[in-house]
């Protein structure tokens, strides 16, 4: 009898203990969700019809280096990332994006740098593109566009585009599934992006140009690329000079 009632004591204050601890982390898990929520950029609802014409738009296309400070709109570069690799909005099921992926495995990140002043409504900084919420995930805040030019062998004209759209990919994704020969696929597939990329700024009047000549070790750096990814292409945009 004696000893019965500390273990019920006991007992009490284990269930009490677990409860506090079940209430700790449900608030934590909702706090990081709310920090993270807070942390993200809905971009505009891209348009998916209307435009100038695909032949139109292939016609005009062509490498642009020499770009306006004049700065972009937050639904052009909604348009512009949504594009490049957003998803299908008539997707309802085993969502797909804007362009083909092998296997549907999607190697493929898209980054946007922002320089300052260069989006209205949208602070200087890098951001990770979130395709299937169309949103923008900040990763940094300074505007590192002469540090990018420089990672880029000393192409100037990428300093003065008012963003950049860089595309890394993180291969073991698509060689996991198909071996040595998912190295082709992913850059088959990086050419998808840039040229869907070439094709909406030609759309909307902007001026692009697929920047390939660069040092990898370097642009991971400016970006603060995670090890996993290798940055393909760079793609300066603005409106044309
Ligand atoms: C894979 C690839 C890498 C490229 N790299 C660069 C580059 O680093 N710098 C640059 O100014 N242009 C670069 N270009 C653009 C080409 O110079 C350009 O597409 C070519 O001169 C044809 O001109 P057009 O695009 O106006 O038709 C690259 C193009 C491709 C496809």
């Amino acid at each position: 009898m004696k000893n019965k009632i500390p273990k019920i004591k006991y007992q009490k204050s284990k269930w009490r203990f677990i409860l506090f601890s079940l209430c700790l982390l449900l608030s934590t898990f909702y706090f990081i969700r709310e920090v993270n929520s807070q942390m993200k950029i809905k971009l505009p609802k891209p348009r998916s019809s209307g435009g100038m014409s695909l032949s139109e738009t292939l016609n005009k296309r062509k490498s642009w280096r020499s770009f306006s400070s004049e700065a972009l709109k937050l639904e052009e570069v909604s348009q512009i990332l949504w594009s490049a690799g957003g998803k299908r909005l008539d997707a309802v099921s085993g969502a797909t994006r804007t362009y083909p992926s092998a296997g549907a495995t999607y190697p493929l990140e898209i980054y946007l740098l922002v320089g300052k002043g260069g989006v209205e409504g949208l602070e200087e900084g890098i951001y990770l593109y979130l395709w299937d919420e169309n949103s923008l995930e900040k990763i940094s805040s300074s505007d590192v566009r002469r540090d990018l030019a420089f990672a880029c062998l000393g192409q100037t004209f990428i300093s003065q585009a008012p963003i950049s759209v860089i595309i890394a990919a993180e291969y073991v994704r698509t060689t996991g599934y198909y071996g040595q020969r998912g190295i082709r696929y992913v850059h088959m597939e990086v050419g998808n992006v840039t040229q869907n990329l070439h094709l909406v700024a030609e759309e909307l009047g902007l001026a692009t140009v697929i920047v390939g000549a660069f040092s990898d070790e370097k642009v991971k750096r400016v970006l603060g690329l995670p090890n996993n990814l290798e940055p393909l292409t760079v793609m300066p945009l603005g409106y044309k000079k």
